[in-house]
């Protein structure tokens, strides 16, 4: 365990004036928003309790909570495992691997600390920043708008989870996974997406469903054009 990891803070809460002291300017909560405000505290504390007991990283799946308003739903870990393991069989000895919008699998990559191979995570969200040169910022809708170091047909694999359940979204991201990967792609969408998948990319439905970690709605599938292990 990491003793510099910071312990959860105790909830301090401000004692609650009664109605007749004099100084009846100092805001109170009402007991209700009292409760929930506690609740949320405790919580937290457990978030932080469970990150800090299971040995928690900056590479976790989760360590950068999900934002829904930037269509974020993480893979379960056992679907980033699996996905991460896929990408570095695909890629082969010293491949290169590119991750666009599904940062899961590269922080499973990472996780795993492989030598033999190398990742960079193309995301929107400048959260991920925090991993440094790997990170590059992309916004789908400008698919190549990319930094000269990504050259064109320079990843063995790439592995790609578009944000949105759309044709053009998914449309505009093709572009960008077409202009980089030799060959191979692994794309995850949702099985409504089958269509448009072979349509824009050429890839086929495997067998492997991916789970998230929350329950989603839609059915969610991966495609592959090339022989892979999650058949
Ligand atoms: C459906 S999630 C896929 C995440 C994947 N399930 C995982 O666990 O890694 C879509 C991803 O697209 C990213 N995203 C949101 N808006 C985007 C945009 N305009 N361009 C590119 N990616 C975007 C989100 O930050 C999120 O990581």
């Amino acid at each position: 365990m990491n003793d510099t990891l910071e312990k959860p803070r105790a909830l301090v809460l401000v004692p609650c004036r009664k109605m007749d002291d004099d100084d009846d300017d100092v805001p109170q909560l009402s007991p209700h928003t009292l409760a929930a405000l506690q609740e949320f505290y405790l919580e937290q504390q457990q978030r932080e309790g469970m990150k800090t007991s299971q040995g928690f990283n900056q590479y976790s799946v989760g360590s950068i909570e999900e934002d829904w308003q930037l269509s974020q739903f993480w893979y379960s870990d056992e679907t980033a495992s699996c996905l991460a393991n896929e990408a570095v069989a695909a890629a082969g000895k010293d491949g290169k691997i590119a991750c666009i919008s599904a940062p899961s699998v590269y922080q499973k990559l990472k996780e795993q600390d492989g030598k033999d191979f190398s990742v960079c995570i193309l995301e929107y969200d400048r959260r991920f920043s925090v991993y440094g040169e790997e990170f590059v910022f992309y916004d789908y809708n400008n698919p190549l708008n990319l930094p000269e170091n990504l050259l064109p047909h320079s990843f063995d694999i790439v592995v790609a989870d578009p944000p949105y359940l759309s044709e053009e979204c998914l449309q505009k991201t093709a572009e960008t996974i077409k202009y980089l990967t030799k060959g191979k792609i692994l794309l995850c969408t949702g099985a409504i997406m089958e269509e448009q998948a072979a349509k824009h990319l050429g890839v086929k439905i495997c067998k492997f469903v991916p789970r998230h970690s929350r329950n989603l709605a839609n059915e969610f599938r991966c495609y592959v054009n090339y022989a892979s292990g999650l058949d």
